[in-house]
């Protein structure tokens, strides 16, 4: 079965939020601030107001008040004069075009007051203990006096630097009004009914009245996860000028203001026997966020199910740092915290040279080490093996070439959703469902689900997603959208089933989920690179990448594919080429994809991802994980690994330039 909305899409077809046509459409450009830290003291908005085709100028001078979100000071769009970094959203000007708008926010004149320098510094764990905590600590057994009385310890700092994501399309909105109190947005997102109850909180209107369309989404990473301050800023622009209003964020202007990848410092320390059984497991990461949104990376969660250590720590801290906010990037928490654990075991398996797939293997825990609770399935050593084979692992290789070899894991989570299934006659059937298909295949995946628990071919069903209105579904993001909406439609189609002469049946999986028995329910997944390292130049080549994964039943195995070999290329990316970096103002400099090196088709050589059948029936109806996230986690700590088997050095900050090389 091919992807459904395919044609649509290279066709030109398929219509992405900014493109829905409108009639008396204005559109909107924003301003962002120059300074990271003080007050807006003028906004000098009579200027631009006097240029023909200006419509409008919004700034915290004259923008109507919305609701406080406490959470996310983000969608506080322009509520304050204070300014929190630089790149934050300070004024808008709306006019008849899109050339007038930009050109007018370019000359608008925003004067600041009160600048004070910005505090930007993210600390290690080794350096300070004084970051406030955040997330889930855990502290078992004695990890100190393990650690002292350990054998063979390993304690290392790995660095992960500020990533940002790249979708295809940046944030973009169509907010349309009718009259004051009813919105309808067409909105690049990861979740229509959470924008939808968000703007009807800040705006104070009727849920009803809120409707959000997201037929197409051009990617979205975790970046569109939440909604973002654009959304807001276009309705309120809209209302401001009682014109339909598009709004793009451009590329530049998004690496502040939706969102990136906190860096962290990782500090590890593992203890051991001599014979590679571990004794201890200390993981603390240092990360960032800015002074508006609440925002944790928490790179140590994947600690908490790898390996048996008995003695073990696992502290997060958060330091708020006068920078633009964090945000979701593909598998937060799980690729920066495998990144620093898979190289700190393949340092520990150096140490005690011992092979590494074996040191894994000898510390595969029966249960989940820190909840207890057995695992619904974990084929963690079936993936390593299979990986060893089918790469070839252990074979020589010549001099500046190696191989390595990393752990994957991401939790199978479900979140509470509704569908709807109707009988159309002629034994076709329409679901419905606000979910959204970010370019993952969720359509395609979906109407394999509804056909499959209908007994009818796909060809029999019309999915319908990417609309608030629909049923109400939780968002496309911690790889849990097929499973949580899977869970909704199978449960909706067997409800119409089970009623020959209902026309339409609506199911809510709440109560469902919140039953759900104790597993400890995760995908595991191996990484095997192998790279290539020029001496001279410091260059870094990888010429092979294999993954194999352990997710559950695949719905489609050349969706899965894609997913996975895409998360194994943006691994690649975290491995030797992304990298925003911040000047002294805390802004950052390189905010474009000329700057911002995420890989090409040239740099992807061999890549390839295979999968064991996994019969898990504790997970959900479908008896599918998530897979979206998976592919990214551990590909960056295989490569290396590879490159310290290439070259007998350990560089342990990210990326691996040929600069760090050198
Ligand atoms: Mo993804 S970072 O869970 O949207």
């Amino acid at each position: 079965m091919s992807r459904i909305e395919g044609r649509d899409k290279v066709t030109g077809a398929a219509r992405y939020a900014y493109e829905f046509p409108v009639e008396n459409v204005a559109y909107a450009s924003a301003v962002t601030s120059t300074i990271a830290c003080g007050e807006i003291e003028a906004v000098h908005a009579a200027e631009v107001l006097a240029m023909p085709g200006v419509l409008g100028v919004l700034s915290c001078e004259n923008a109507p008040r919305l609701t406080r979100d406490d959470q996310d000071g983000e969608l506080n769009v322009f509520q304050s004069r204070r300014v929190s970094y630089r790149g934050q959203l300070v004024a808008a000007v709306i006019a008849e075009t899109s050339e007038t708008a930009r050109e007018a926010a370019r000359v608008l004149r925003v004067d600041y007051r009160d600048e004070r320098a910005p505090s930007l510094r993210l600390r290690s764990p080794a350096e300070t203990q004084d970051e406030e905590p955040h997330g889930d600590t855990v502290e078992m057994g004695d990890p100190d006096a393990a650690f002292a009385s350990a054998a063979v310890q390993l304690d290392a700092t790995y660095r992960t630097p500020p990533e940002h994501n790249n979708p295809m399309e940046p944030h973009a909105t169509l907010a349309c009004w009718d009259g004051d109190r009813k919105l309808t947005v067409y909105d690049s997102n990861q979740g229509p009914s959470r924008v939808q109850s968000t703007l009807a909180r800040l705006f104070e209107l009727d849920k009803s009245d809120v409707r959000v369309i997201a037929q197409h989404v051009g990617g979205g990473f975790g970046s569109k996860g939440t909604p973002r301050p654009h959304v807001v800023l276009a309705a309120m622009a809209a209302r401001a000028v009682g014109r339909p209003v598009r709004f793009a964020v451009t590329r530049q202007q998004m690496f502040a203001i939706t969102g990136y990848r906190s860096p962290t410092a990782q500090r590890v320390r593992l203890g051991a026997d001599r014979n590679g059984h571990l004794t201890v497991l200390v993981h603390e990461s240092n990360e960032q966020t800015s002074t508006v949104r609440d925002f944790a990376e928490e790179a140590i969660k994947p600690s908490r199910v790898m390996y048996r250590a008995p003695n073990r720590r696992l502290a997060g801290r958060l330091a708020r740092l006068d920078v633009p906010s964090t945000s979701w990037m593909r598998a937060p928490g799980e690729a920066s915290g495998m990144y620093a654990l898979e190289c700190a075991m393949d340092e520990l398996a150096r140490t005690l040279d011992l092979d590494p797939i074996e040191l894994r293997i000898r510390n595969e825990p029966e249960n989940d080490p820190t909840s207890g609770h057995p695992f619904s399935s974990r084929n963690l050593i079936g993936c390593l093996r299979e990986g060893a084979s089918r790469f070839g692992w252990g074979s020589p290789t010549p001099s500046y070439t190696g191989l390595g070899v990393a752990a994957s894991t991401y939790p199978a989570n479900r979140a509470p959703s509704q569908a709807m299934a109707r009988r159309d006659g002629n034994g076709h059937y329409t679901v419905r469902i606000a979910a959204v298909d970010i370019g993952t295949g969720a359509r395609t995946a979906l109407t394999r689900v509804a056909a499959e628990a209908l007994g009818v071919e796909p060809s029999a069903v019309t999915l319908e997603l990417g609309d608030s209105a629909f049923p109400k579904a939780p968002l496309a993001g911690g790889s849990t959208g097929t499973a949580s909406w899977g869970t909704a439609v199978v449960r909706a189609c067997e409800k119409l089933l089970a009623e020959p002469d209902a026309r339409e049946a609506l199911a809510d999986t709440a109560d469902e989920i919140k039953n759900e028995p104790d597993y400890s329910r995760h995908a595991f997944g191996a990484h095997f690179a192998e790279v290539t390292v020029d001496p001279v130049t410091g260059e870094i080549r990888v010429p092979r990448l294999l993954g194999v994964y352990a997710v559950g039943r695949v719905i489609d195995p050349v969706l899965a594919r894609s997913q996975f070999i895409g998360g194994m290329t943006m691994g690649l990316g975290m491995a030797l080429t992304e990298h925003t970096v911040f000047d002294r103002d805390g802004g950052f400099v390189n905010t474009d994809l000329a700057q911002y090196h995420v890989p090409a088709c040239a740099d992807v050589l061999s890549i390839d991802a295979f999968w064991l059948d996994e019969d898990d029936a504790d997970l959900n109806p479908i008896a599918a994980k998530g897979i979206g996230e998976i592919g990214i986690v551990g590909t960056a700590a295989a490569i290396a690994n590879a490159v310290h088997d290439a070259t007998g050095v350990r560089f342990r900050d990210l990326p691996l330039t040929p600069q760090t090389v050198l």
